[in-house]
């Protein structure tokens, strides 16, 4: 796993757009996991300015996201398919039918899930999947007691996550959905590539615990310390609860990977 501290959560976001834009432009028909949230509503702002300046196109890709909400038609203003939509879909020029979010009113959520799967192996795998991480720890809709080797299947909200997720439902924790569609922890560490975005000084104290404390299920972000090939991006108030940060900067202003990254 490698740390990156930025001054403020515009620069972290931007240094996350520009790796997603590099990673395109290497591989255009890649294969990308997504995520929603504040953090990446953000984020895909700055990756849709991005894409414009390179003027690159992502005909080619492929996009896998993380979670929907169990009850909420893909029509739904709350559902995770608009907001796809809303904050990056209808931006760029991803064709429809390469991009899969989980279908949260499946006649049969197990069948949905092992379709859901399927459909990830037939492309070939994630190439690179972003995530945020929610106060309670998770990644995806991955709650505590999450098996680390969990995948694709319906798991039930906790109250944090609800009252996190409340503002989109006009501030009432009474209309989130209970349950949601989500990728498992074991299908997220099949990624090549992983990008944890987290910005912010309400996520400091879960953010160093996910990423120094110990492996377990009761913080299921923990369990990206055994991918081989994990990015944790942050800003100074996300990092603020980090023991390991003077290594963490030093790896940053020495590896030539990040050398175009540093101005
Ligand atoms: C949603 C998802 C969640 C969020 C997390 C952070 O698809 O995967 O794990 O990334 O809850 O959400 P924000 O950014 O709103 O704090």
């Amino acid at each position: 796993m490698e740390v990156i501290i930025r001054p403020d959560e515009a620069a972290a976001t931007d240094l996350v757009a520009r790796l997603i834009v590099a990673r395109i432009e290497a591989k255009p028909d890649c294969v990308l996991g997504l995520a929603t949230g504040r953090t990446m509503e953000r984020l895909y702002a700055r990756l849709v300015q991005r894409i414009g300046e390179h003027d690159l196109s992502l005909r080619r890709c492929r996009t896998f996201n993380l979670d929907e909400y169990i009850g909420l038609p893909a029509t739904d203003t709350n559902s995770y398919h608009q907001f796809m939509r809303h904050h990056l879909f209808d931006h760029v020029d991803l064709n429809p039918e390469n991009t899969h979010v989980p279908d949260g009113v499946a006649a049969d959520h197990a069948v949905e899930a092992e379709r859901f799967e399927q459909a990830i192996k037939n492309a070939g795998g994630i190439d690179l999947q972003l995530l945020g991480i929610g106060t309670a720890g998770h990644i995806g809709f991955n709650e505590p007691l999450s098996a680390l080797t969990s995948r694709t299947r319906v798991k039930t909200l906790t109250p944090a996550t609800i009252a996190q997720n409340a503002d989109a439902f006009g501030g009432d924790p009474e209309r989130v959905p209970k349950r949601a569609l989500t990728m498992g922890v074991g299908t997220i560490l099949e990624a090549r590539e992983i990008i944890l975005l987290a910005t912010g000084v309400s996520k400091a104290d879960i953010v160093a615990e996910a990423v120094e404390g110990p492996l377990r299920s009761m913080i299921t972000a923990s369990a990206l310390q055994l991918h081989p090939n994990c990015k944790v991006v942050l800003d100074e108030d996300g990092a603020k609860g980090l023991s390991g940060r003077d290594y963490y900067d030093f790896v940053f202003a020495n590896e030539p990977e990040w050398r175009s990254y540093r101005e």
